[in-house]
């Protein structure tokens, strides 16, 4: 196996871009909790993976899974209520793989108080039906893609 190069995240926006459609935005409910009330990290880490997900196939047209998840930093807690956003951003593509880095802010319920809680480098690898990885250079896009934002 391939041990990937180690990374490091990339500076975190100054404010949220709540303008600009994130991947994913979910409320936080009360099932997503613990004993204790608190929003599982399990929970927020699902939305990233899934998020990352989507920009991944989008950008290999394809089927993919998660390889290697690095970087991940919990920032602040998720409440119950608040609203999620997940921003990806496609920092690498290699041969098989596609890495995303992934921000999550919050809302705190039905305020405007935004929040940066977690980050993280999520790697995923295209594959096709037999689970077999699939090189980016059958990936079907062109080259007037690359100026896309595929995010
Ligand atoms: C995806 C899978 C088919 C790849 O097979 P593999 O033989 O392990 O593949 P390789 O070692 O050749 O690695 C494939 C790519 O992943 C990268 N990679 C491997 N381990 C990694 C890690 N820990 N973090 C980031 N990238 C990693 C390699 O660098 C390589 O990238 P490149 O082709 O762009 O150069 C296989 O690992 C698999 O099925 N894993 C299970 C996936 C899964 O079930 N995920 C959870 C549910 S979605």
């Amino acid at each position: 196996m391939t041990p990937p190069k180690a990374v490091t995240l990339s500076p975190a926006p100054e404010l949220p871009e709540f303008d600009r459609a994130p991947v994913l935005r979910v409320r936080a409910m009360p099932a997503d909790t613990n004993p204790a009330g608190d929003v599982f990290g399990g929970w927020v880490l699902s939305q990233m993976d899934a998020s990352g997900a989507m920009t991944a196939a989008r950008r290999s047209q394809g089927r993919v899974v998660t390889i290697g998840i690095e970087a991940m930093k919990f920032h602040k807690p998720v409440l119950v209520g608040d609203e999620l956003n997940c921003y990806c951003r496609v920092i690498k593509v290699g041969r098989t793989s596609i890495t995303v880095d992934i921000d999550t802010w919050v809302r705190r319920y039905l305020t405007d108080e935004p929040h940066h809680v977690t980050e993280g480098i999520f790697t995923y690898v295209a594959i096709d039906e037999k689970r077999r990885p699939r090189t980016s250079d059958t990936w079907g896009w062109h080259r007037e893609d690359e100026h896309h934002d595929w995010s």
